[in-house]
């Protein structure tokens, strides 16, 4: 079984292209507004997008070499979801990222909205560099649809009674639609037919949903210290979540009266936090979420056999599925 270190080995040299390419990009610009996107960009992401679009790409056959679209289109997705992470921030009033304090509170909201922008008109220019235009097309309704995703959840604020279905389309928007593109787009400049680039578009979709999920557990019971965010924002900001449905669905009527009455007044002193995590523990939801993110896993990897590709670059990409379940950051 392959590990995520492993997998990343596999495409060291093209990740560092990326980093090349992403540090290029942002060279000669204004010192102050370089401070300001290099920030947000050199901080200690996973990089998850750039490893599903160049992993996707070894996986078609055994002699596919990478190239210059394979590394612009992945560093314009990582400036995309850093834009969507700068933007989020602000949306949800975090104050730490990537283990630093977020733009909002390093500088402040303004410049985080300006910061965003910037690094996702950036991406734009970088997709009109190989003048390809089915993945400048795939991309521009991947930042789409991820704004109608989190536009979306903040029209669902206080809504409780919302259901699975409702929070799957919501994170189908929200999520699913970036790590989608990135293995679809790896696929295709592979040279994937419409079949497999289709697998691979189904097989990001189902992992980012998952990865939603598991998101958004760690954002109930997990630690900030190790996740490098700020935690309880969805509790905070009174958004429903899969883990948060799942509970008020099989919680006695005074468990659910009291939580729903802490999350109205905002009660998450250390205390009142501990003790909900507990609850939220006990009550089986979370494992019922993670269950649902495993299901998810597991249809995405059935995906990547029966076909003729890299063995090496599908273990690969199942050791990522699988940390998409396991992580805790
Ligand atoms: C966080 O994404 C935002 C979500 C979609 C939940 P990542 O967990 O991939 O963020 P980085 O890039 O590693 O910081
Ligand atoms: C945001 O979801 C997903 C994006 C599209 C940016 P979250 O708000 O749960 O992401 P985190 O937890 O702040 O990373
Ligand atoms: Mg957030
Ligand atoms: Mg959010
Ligand atoms: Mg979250």
């Amino acid at each position: 079984m392959y590990e995520v270190k492993t997998a990343y080995q596999l495409i060291e040299s093209e990740m560092a292209t990326m980093e090349a390419l992403a540090h290029e990009s942002l060279s000669g610009i204004d010192p102050f507004v370089g401070e300001v996107v290099r920030y947000s960009i050199q901080l200690s992401g996973k990089r998850l997008r750039p490893m599903l679009l160049f992993l996707a790409g070894r996986a078609i056959g055994n002699t596919v070499l990478l190239d210059n679209k394979h590394v612009q289109t992945a560093t314009a997705i990582e400036f995309v979801h850093t834009a969507s992470l700068i933007h989020d921030d602000i949306l949800d009033g975090a104050s730490i990222r990537r283990h630093c304090a977020t733009i909002n509170v390093r500088w402040n909201v303004q410049i985080g909205v300006l910061a965003g922008d910037f690094l996702l008109t950036k991406a734009l220019e970088l997709m009109a560099r190989n003048g390809e235009l089915h993945g400048f097309r795939r991309l521009a309704e991947a930042c789409r649809k991820t704004c109608e995703g989190e536009l979306r959840q903040l029209g669902s604020v206080d809504r409780f009674d919302m259901t699975p279905d409702e929070y799957y389309e919501m994170i189908a928007g929200k999520t699913a639609p970036l790590l989608a593109c990135s293995a679809e787009l790896g696929a295709y400049y592979s040279g994937a037919d419409n079949e497999i680039t289709e697998r691979f578009r189904i097989f990001g979709h189902k992992l980012g949903l998952a990865f939603q999920i598991v998101d958004d557990v760690l954002d109930m019971i997990g630690e900030t210290g190790t996740a490098g965010k700020t935690l309880r924002t969805d509790l905070i900001n009174r958004k429903p979540t899969l883990p948060l449905i799942l509970y008020l669905k099989t919680a006695d009527s005074a468990d659910r009266t009291e939580t729903l009455n802490r999350i109205c007044r905002n009660d998450f002193d250390e205390l009142s936090a501990q003790e909900m995590v507990l609850r939220f523990c006990e009550s089986g939801a979370v494992v019922l979420a993670k269950q649902e993110a495993e299901r998810l896993i597991n249809e995405a990897v059935a995906l990547l056999s029966g076909f003729n590709g890299n063995t090496q670059a599908i273990a690969a990409l199942i050791s990522v599925a699988q940390f998409v379940v396991n992580r805790n950051n």
